[in-house]
């Protein structure tokens, strides 16, 4: 895959404008292979968290590190080769679903494809689609569902293998079938590979190595979901 995928970030600071910081001050350090949940209500800073690791904004202060590296220093490219993103809004494209599961990596092979999708619980979907592999998807997906988007995001991930997974739980209800599919799918795929969830779901909550509660920007309480309910803190009020 590439990277390790060891994250820190070390005093960051970052404000969409010139207004008001977004993200304030912001440590934190998830050993390789580890996942972590991102919680709190929102505007927390919970994205942002998520724009400025893929640098989809560029922080104003402090450093983010990747296996001891400045990402500030990695051509952003390069960068998000190392990542994979399943987002509550898929992002699909106009060509065909193989097209949209190989995403730009030409050197996959066919039976790579199937294979990733086979991985993803997508395949058999797909084996129901008009012209199955080869059926053309407009760029918001017409035609096949929330949750089959996300099936197909979750392909994409497989066939890309990398280092490091951004997941964004759907908060829109997604047919239970294809949900257990996800959550099946999913904890996969995050196997060996450092995870940043922005987290929903209190199952996936209570998995994580580690919960980051944000709170206007800031880290207000970070542990196990064990540690943080004998806090009795924020954490506790919400999910205790
Ligand atoms: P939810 O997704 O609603 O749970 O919130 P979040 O925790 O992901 O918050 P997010 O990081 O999106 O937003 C943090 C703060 O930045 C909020 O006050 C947002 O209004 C603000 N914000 C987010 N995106 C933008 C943007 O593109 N431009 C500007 N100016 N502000 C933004
Ligand atoms: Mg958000």
């Amino acid at each position: 895959t590439g990277v390790k995928g060891e994250v820190e970030f070390h005093n960051v600071s970052f404000s969409y404008e010139e207004d008001g910081n977004t993200v304030r001050d912001v440590n934190l350090h998830v050993k390789a292979g580890q996942t972590a949940a991102l919680v709190g209500p929102t505007g927390a800073g919970k994205t942002t968290m998520i724009n400025l690791l893929s640098r989809f904004y560029e922080r104003d202060s402090g450093l983010i590190l990747i296996d001891g590296g400045d990402i500030a220093n990695v051509k952003k490219e390069s960068l998000r080769k190392h990542m994979g993103f399943v987002l509550q809004d898929s992002f699909l494209f106009r060509g065909t679903v193989r097209e949209n599961i190989r995403y730009g990596r030409l050197e996959a092979s066919d039976d790579e494809v199937v294979e990733a999708a086979k991985l993803a619980n997508a395949h058999s979907f797909i084996m129901k689609l008009p012209q199955r592999y080869e059926t053309v998807l407009s760029q918001d997906g017409n035609g096949i569902s929330q949750g089959q988007k996300q099936l197909l995001s979750i392909a994409r991930a497989f066939l890309a293998n990398p280092g490091i997974l951004i997941l964004d739980e759907a908060t829109s209800s997604i047919d239970t079938v294809t949900e257990l599919k996800i959550q099946d799918a999913l904890q996969e795929l995050m196997k060996g590979r450092t995870s940043f969830v922005i987290a929903h779901r209190l199952n996936t909550i209570q998995k994580a190595d580690k919960i980051f509660v944000l709170e206007e920007g800031r880290i207000i309480e970070e542990g196990t979901n064990d540690s943080l309910l004998e806090q009795e803190g924020f954490y506790y009020r919400l999910h205790g």
